[in-house]
């Protein structure tokens, strides 16, 4: 009986607790990207290590102790009473006594296990920012400074944790004493009742009143360890019910065709957007037609906006004002997963994930072998990867560092190839990419995406000019947005001071490509030109 209430207890316990990490992870899933810039990460790994650690473990076996023990001190106590019915009257005072230690320092071990719960954040933050930029921190001889900082944060964490530690031992002596007077209390009516009561019984009420001496004080510990404990599942609640959550994934009302978007038309109307409330417009009234199939290249000063246009298209912030249309569809009125699923990004620094190159490429095993080597071959990555050892089954390493940036974005292109999506957005690594990687890149550009709609965020110049149309922004707004040809004729335009200024390497690109005819470098694309 007793192991059946304990299975059903584990059983509960273990439930709730992986209920609760499935409901605060989907909410941290959800969550829109404001949220994480301004959350440090410290914090939500606190939630997911020690929080749910808490949970896991420490708490269903304080609450077990608890429960294990508050009967057997109340059956002993019962006992003394039985035997020696004076008793009662003790228990009036013992038991207000207990009852003002319990009120009070209750709330006090409550409230310091949840300064600990907080402390241990920005102790977890170092730690994460340290491993991230370890290379920096060796570059700048800066180990000591870290070092420092870590014992401080350790310092601080352990504070809190030995602060709560001996609270809960400073309660456990004052119970102590209360038991122990219980011990006298039954040992002093064992000398007052002497040949009223039988000396079997005498011993009975003794050696159970011993019992309770160092039961009653663990059993209230436990008491209040539990409840402090439960701030874990406070803070666990908090995120998975308070954490503001993005639009749903799907509306059925307003969802697009499962063919959308056939065409690849991209219109931003009066487009405005900032990534948080307080702070400045990011995007300023954009405005601008991108036609079927075009390529693309978006140009403009570091900080000019070129990457927020690919975080706005794939609604990782919320317009502030205006509208953007992918073939006549408002993508601020769909669902989520409706939109991201269509198109793709090829992000600046491309993250590939633990795993092998297969899971890196289709990570729903939704493609056979020959789609996928076919995908790497068009993106000419199919060389590299039939050389290592175990081909598609070859290992990733931790953010893809076993290959290089400029393969890691070759890989991310296959990754968009295989999922055929209409418009694709590249933002070129501003990383240095060997001269033979970038031109693998620019071909891939050129031949494998000739039927989607190409956004391409250039950081090199000479590389920009072999495209349809070149957007330049300039601190937010875009300002320029014309074939090359015609950007680079006027000697006023933006773009041609930035190609002056990038002098000896576009004359010699130049010199070895003239500039294409625009239409008929269209003709060639296959499509007649259509204007939006
Ligand atoms: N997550 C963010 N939160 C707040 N502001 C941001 C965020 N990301 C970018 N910004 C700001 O938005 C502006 C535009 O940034 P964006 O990353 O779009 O520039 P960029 O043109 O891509 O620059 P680069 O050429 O360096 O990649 C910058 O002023 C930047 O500080
Ligand atoms: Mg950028």
């Amino acid at each position: 009986m007793l192991n059946d209430v304990w299975l059903f207890l584990s059983k509960g316990t273990l439930g709730a607790s992986s209920s609760m990490h499935d409901s605060v992870f989907a909410s941290i899933f959800r969550c829109p990207m404001k949220i994480f810039d301004v959350t440090p990460t410290g914090r939500i790994l606190n939630r997911f290590s020690r929080d749910l650690d808490e949970i896991d473990v420490r708490l269903p076996l304080t609450m077990q102790l608890f429960l294990d023990n508050i009967w057997v001190v109340l059956a002993s106590i019962l006992n003394v009473c039985i035997v020696f019915p004076w008793f009662l009257i003790a228990l009036v005072p013992l038991g207000i006594m207990f009852a003002l230690v319990n009120i009070f320092f209750r709330h006090i071990i409550r409230e310091l296990k949840r300064f600990d719960n907080v402390r241990r954040s920005p102790w977890f933050s170092h730690v994460t920012a340290s491993i991230q930029g370890l290379s920096t921190i060796h570059a700048y001889h800066k180990n000591s400074d870290v070092m420092a900082t870590f014992t401080t944060l350790m310092d601080k964490n352990n504070a809190a944790f030995l602060m709560y530690h001996f609270s809960t031992r400073w309660l456990a002596v004052r119970l102590d004493t209360v038991s122990l007077s219980i011990n006298v209390l039954a040992a002093l009516m064992v000398v007052v009742f002497q040949g009223q009561i039988p000396p079997s019984w005498d011993g009975l009420a003794l050696s159970y009143a011993i019992q309770t001496s160092g039961l009653l004080q663990l059993t209230v510990r436990m008491a209040s360890e539990t409840e402090s404990r439960f701030t874990c599942v406070e803070r666990i609640t908090h995120y998975a019910d308070n954490l503001e959550q993005e639009v749903p994934e799907h509306i059925k009302e307003s969802d697009p065709a499962e063919n959308w978007p056939d065409q690849g038309v991209v219109q931003f109307d009066r487009y405005q957007m900032r990534y948080r409330e307080s702070l400045p417009l990011v995007l300023k009234d954009v405005q601008c037609n991108i036609r079927p199939r075009e390529s693309v290249r978006i140009v403009g000063r570091t900080g000019s906006g070129k990457s927020s246009l690919g975080v706005v298209l794939f609604r990782l912030v919320e317009p502030t004002d205006g509208t953007i249309l992918i073939d006549g569809v408002d993508i601020s009125k769909i669902g989520l997963q409706s939109l991201r699923s269509k198109l793709s990004i090829i992000p600046q620094d491309p993250v590939l994930f633990v795993g092998t190159v297969r899971y890196n490429l289709d990570p729903f095993n939704q493609y056979h072998d020959p789609e996928l080597w076919r995908a790497l071959e068009r993106t000419y990555m199919k060389d590299a990867i039939s050389g290592l050892e175990k081909q598609l089954e070859a290992p990733v390493v931790e953010n893809g560092k076993n290959f290089s940036v400029g393969e890691r974005q070759l890989i991310c292109m296959a990754r968009a190839l295989l999922r055929n999506s209409k418009v694709i957005l590249l933002d070129e690594a501003t990383a240095a990419i060997d001269s033979e990687t970038d031109s693998l890149i620019q071909k891939t550009i050129h031949e494998a995406f000739t039927d989607c709609t190409m956004l391409t965020i250039a950081h090199r110049l000479n590389t920009v000019l072999n495209s349809d149309r070149i957007m330049v922004m300039e601190d937010g707004k875009l300002v320029e947005f014309d074939p090359p040809a015609v950007l680079m004729s006027d000697p006023n335009s933006r773009f041609s001071a930035m190609m002056a200024a990038a002098g000896s390497d576009v004359n010699k690109y130049l010199t070895n490509n003239p500039l294409p005819d625009v239409e008929e470098s269209r003709r060639r694309r296959g499509y007649e030109v259509v204007d939006y």
